[in-house]
């Protein structure tokens, strides 16, 4: 059973056919509104979400398929202690596919293991987060037309956000590829993206905490959030909150064609100001997220019907 937990598992050929779905789906949106009927997608997020969630639940009734959605972590019966092997058994009887987002990395791939329909890793804990990943791309692809020869600044914090990883490990795969690191020295990239993603591809790469000075270079700036909840002790998190604010000024000597990503929610990090600028693309990012969503589950239903 073919399940997505870590954006490595679809190769660059996959990807292509996702964009390519994705492309018709926005252009003939009618061509796929029955491709689901009488198929239902569980949601099961263990973690606070909005967006993702609903970009799923919204997916699948696009698709004229139906959900079936846990109310809260906290209403499941994960609090009376069930393991996530035997949620998974449970969902595997009610639902045709799931997506599930749990704190605890690798809790994905414990249900996909004891899954027999799709499970979709909709983010776990700060490791992955394949579909944000198809989101990004398509927002870059469609930007930008490429998904090669690019230089890319990931800002904030590239320690604890799970977006980050996930598309530093797909777009280690295209040539031309150059990285720029931003983030405060305690939350840098960590020690096996760099060793085993970015240096094993020969990715170049520059990491520094000053956004301002390579602001020039850069085709895509993908700004993150402090990811809060991810902290031992709040006396850190208060002091690198507020790290990096993007402002107007600070976009002076910017590319005119820089494309501006954030997977969302923004707490500080992109001042409001910003949202009318062409170069802000994190909202068509959110349309972007729905529709590789819808692309993704076809392709995984379709597998799982052959
Ligand atoms: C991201 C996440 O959950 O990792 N949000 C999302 O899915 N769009 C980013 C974040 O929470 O900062």
């Amino acid at each position: 059973m073919r399940s997505l937990i870590d954006i490595l598992e679809l190769s660059t050929e996959e990807i292509d056919e996702l964009l390519k779905t994705a492309e018709d789906i926005i252009a003939n949106p009618a061509k796929y509104s029955e491709k689901c009927k009488g198929k239902k997608l569980a949601t099961l997020f263990f973690e606070p979400s909005t967006r993702t969630r609903l970009s799923f639940e919204a997916a699948m009734y696009e698709l004229g398929g139906n959900v079936i959605s846990m109310a809260s972590a906290a209403s499941s019966s994960a609090s009376k202690g069930e393991s996530i092997a035997d949620t998974a058994k449970v969902i595997s009887c009610y639902a045709d596919i799931m997506a599930m987002r749990h704190p605890k990395e690798g809790a994905p791939l414990v249900a996909s293991m004891n899954s027999t329909i799709p499970v979709i890793n909709a983010g776990d804990g700060g490791h992955n987060h394949p579909t944000q990943t198809l989101a990004d791309l398509l927002t870059i692809y469609r930007e930008k037309g490429r998904l090669n020869n690019l230089t890319v600044g990931f800002c904030g914090d590239l320690k604890f956000g799970r977006t980050v990883h996930s598309l530093i490990a797909a777009l280690s795969r295209y040539t031309g590829i150059k990285f720029i690191l931003i983030s405060p020295v305690e939350l840098k990239v960590p020690s096996y993206i760099k060793k085993d993603i970015i240096v094993k591809n020969g990715i170049q790469y520059v990491q520094t905490t000053d956004l301002e000075s390579v602001m020039p270079e850069l085709d895509i700036l993908y700004m993150t959030r402090v990811q809060k909840e991810r902290f031992f002790n709040e006396e850190d998190y208060l002091r690198l909150k507020d790290s990096y604010i993007l402002t107007p000024e600070k976009l002076s000597n910017a590319k005119k064609d820089l494309a501006i990503l954030h997977p969302l929610p923004r707490v500080n990090e992109i001042a409001v100001a910003i949202d009318d600028d062409p170069r802000a693309c994190y909202f068509k990012q959110v349309y972007n997220g729905k529709i590789m969503r819808m692309s993704l589950i076809l392709k995984l239903l379709e597998e799982a019907n052959k």
